[in-house]
């Protein structure tokens, strides 16, 4: 196979905080032999598997070889009257994926409309917004095995999907490449949802179409959410904390404001977003490294700051949430 190991590259255009670190080595892989063959060739190698790189930042160079799934494709493999199951490459973007599906008129992942990434990385993280998250479209993921090059299929329970979670990111953490996703889509008529407050509203007046209903995440997304290509970012940089109700309680007594969503029972979430806003940090600002001015959970990268940077500013808004609500905040992108 004729595949070319690249030396000492930058990652800054592989991730979009846009940090400028090195990697020892770099390769592109378009397909799942490409992949194997790189697995049992570079067996010694410490790997760093990228997607889109939307949901890393990365703090120093990398001793060790990047690998980037650049594979592509969707298709049908099955269909009946009310469903289709449609095959997705990991190295498809996840945009450009909901994008097939809205002129395709399959239903399941508008509201997930303009999420940066890769279609492998999005059952990782079971990627969400607006009121729907991966899962309640995934149908299963093929993935290899990173030390032996077996492929594997995992089907939907296997995948132990939560909030933003996933057996990839706990038991099986760095043990498996996803290299496709199967997703279960309905065709028409299609079943909506719009209960997310924001969403509800710029629906109103419309046809609740899913192509209307993607335009309109799209709107609200621009409105709010820094665009990674001119502002570096990851949007979300930490999980919304899912704290018991008795502690919630306690919370409301002093904040008879303080906004949240029921959760699994007992439990309740509580938006980081208005924590930090409360704590005065939203537009915080220091050097290159800043807290988003519309979107507060949204870390951002003016331009040349370090993954240090922005590490530290995390750290310095962890520590005020847990110093004034006793909460303490877990990120959503990996520190690398
Ligand atoms: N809020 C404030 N001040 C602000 C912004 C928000 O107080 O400046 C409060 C408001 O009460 C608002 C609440 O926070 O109602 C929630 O805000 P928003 O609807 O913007 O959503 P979020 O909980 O902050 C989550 C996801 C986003 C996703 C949105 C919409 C997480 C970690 N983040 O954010 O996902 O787009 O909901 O569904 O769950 C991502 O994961 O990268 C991401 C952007």
């Amino acid at each position: 196979m004729d595949l070319i190991f690249q030396k000492k590259i930058s990652l800054q255009p592989y991730n979009t905080f846009g940090i400028n670190v090195q990697s020892k080595q770099f390769i592109g892989v378009k397909n799942t032999e490409e992949l194997q063959y790189v697995l049992l060739q570079k067996k010694k190698e410490k790997l760093l598997i990228m997607g889109g790189g939307s949901n890393m930042l990365l703090t120093k160079d990398f001793d060790g070889l990047t690998l980037r799934i650049e594979s592509r494709g969707i298709e049908i493999i099955r269909e009946d009257k009310e469903f289709a199951t449609v095959k997705v490459a990991a190295g498809e973007n996840w945009h450009e994926f909901v994008l097939w599906c809205l002129e395709n008129d399959l239903g399941g992942v508008e509201n997930l409309a303009l999420i940066p990434g890769s279609v492998g990385a999005a059952p990782i993280q079971n990627i969400g917004a607006y009121g729907v998250e991966l899962k309640s479209v995934f149908s299963s993921c093929e993935a290899v095995l990173v030390s032996s090059g077996e492929t594997k299929i995992f089907g939907k329970a296997a995948c132990q999907f939560r909030y933003r979670n996933s057996i990839f990111k706990n038991e099986l953490k760095g043990q498996y490449v996803i290299t496709s996703v199967n997703f279960l889509l309905k065709k028409l008529p299609h079943t909506i949802n719009i209960s997310y407050k924001g969403l509800n509203e710029k629906m109103e007046e419309k046809n609740k179409t899913i192509q209307n209903i993607a335009q309109a995440v799209v709107d609200i997304r621009r409105e709010k959410l820094p665009n990674p290509e001119k502002i570096g970012n990851c949007g979300s940089f930490f999980k919304n904390p899912v704290i018991p109700v008795a502690q919630f309680r306690a919370l409301q007594k002093r904040y008879i404001n303080i906004p949240f969503y029921p959760d699994s029972k007992g439990k309740v979430k509580v938006p980081a977003a208005w924590m930090i806003d409360i704590l005065g940090l939203k537009g915080f600002r220091n050097g290159d490294a800043g807290v988003h001015k519309k979107q507060p959970l949204v870390l951002v990268n003016y331009g040349n700051a370090n993954g240090n940077a922005i590490k530290a500013l995390a750290e310095k808004i962890q520590s005020k949430v847990a110093m004034k609500f006793g909460i303490n905040l877990t990120t959503e992108v990996n520190i690398i």
